[in-house]
């Protein structure tokens, strides 16, 4: 039980990374405030997951929402600890057909959402005494792919926003890291955006590519979420765990 006692926030937890993470965070004692913008889907999850799980439905993208569902989470955990930024959306277009308005919403969600969550957890994290902030980039914040130029930026900035913040909430006793994960299997994030088969055919190549010879699982994605969390990693922020396979260097 790494975690025994802690209270987390995981944004993005009503399924995929972020419902992954929660499950991680629980299983080492931890409670979650569950926080996602699909209200049901959320609640049913964390219905299933034990009284130790709270779904607070919140979009990210609205500030007023981030706000209230902070303060519930507090009122509800008895204070916050721990922050974990997932929620995240992603596209894959041609830079020359993005519109303003999606390069925006891009931004809003997987950037201006975690500052303004950082920054309404502030007061909760610093009162914690010791706490910590785990940020879930990409290695295409390190390393861009094609046609994705909004996300990139995004988890980029992502990066620069942690290394920043790990620096300026060091004296409260906050730590802020990056979990970096490269392409994962089981996911839906792109297939919206993809045909069938060039996904496919795109993670084929990505598992010849990496070292380890398949694409990650969301859970190995929540372990190196604990190890951040938890005090194993105490002299450890700023820094960006890349959770690929082996991928950026294959
Ligand atoms: N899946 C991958 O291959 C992969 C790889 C690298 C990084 N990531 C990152 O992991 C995170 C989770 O990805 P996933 O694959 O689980 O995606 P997903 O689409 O399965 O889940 C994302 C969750 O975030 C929620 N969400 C989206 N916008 C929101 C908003 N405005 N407010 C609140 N909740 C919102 C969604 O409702 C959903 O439950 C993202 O930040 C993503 O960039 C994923």
């Amino acid at each position: 039980m790494r975690l025994e006692g802690r209270r987390a926030i995981v944004t993005g937890a009503a399924q995929g990374v972020g419902l992954a993470i929660t499950r991680a965070l629980l299983a080492e004692g931890a409670r979650v405030s569950m926080l996602d913008r699909q209200a049901d889907v959320l609640r049913a999850a964390a219905a299933a997951l034990g009284k130790a799980a709270h779904a607070i439905p919140c979009d990210v993208a609205v500030d007023r929402e981030i706000e209230d569902a902070v303060d519930a989470a507090s009122k509800t955990m008895g204070g916050i600890d721990a922050v974990v930024n997932c929620a995240g959306i992603a596209m894959f277009t041609p830079f020359d057909q993005v519109s303003n308005e999606q390069w925006s919403n891009i931004l809003r969600v997987n950037l201006d959402g975690p500052f303004k969550l950082c920054k309404a957890a502030l007061p909760h994290l610093r009162a914690a005494g010791t706490s910590t902030i785990v940020n879930i980039g990409s290695t295409v914040g390190i390393r861009p792919t094609p046609n994705r130029t909004p996300y990139c930026v995004s988890k980029a900035a992502l990066i620069m926003l942690s290394k920043s913040l790990a620096l300026d909430l060091a004296k409260d006793g906050i730590r802020v890291n990056v979990v970096a994960p490269g392409r994962l299997e089981m996911s839906d994030m792109e297939d919206k955006f993809q045909g069938a088969e060039a996904l496919a055919a795109r993670m084929r190549e990505m598992r010849q590519n990496s070292a380890i010879q398949r694409l990650g699982l969301a859970a190995e994605v929540a372990q190196a979420v604990v190890f951040l969390t938890s005090h194993e990693s105490s002299f450890t922020t700023g820094s960006t765990l890349v959770v690929d396979g082996g991928a950026a260097y294959a």
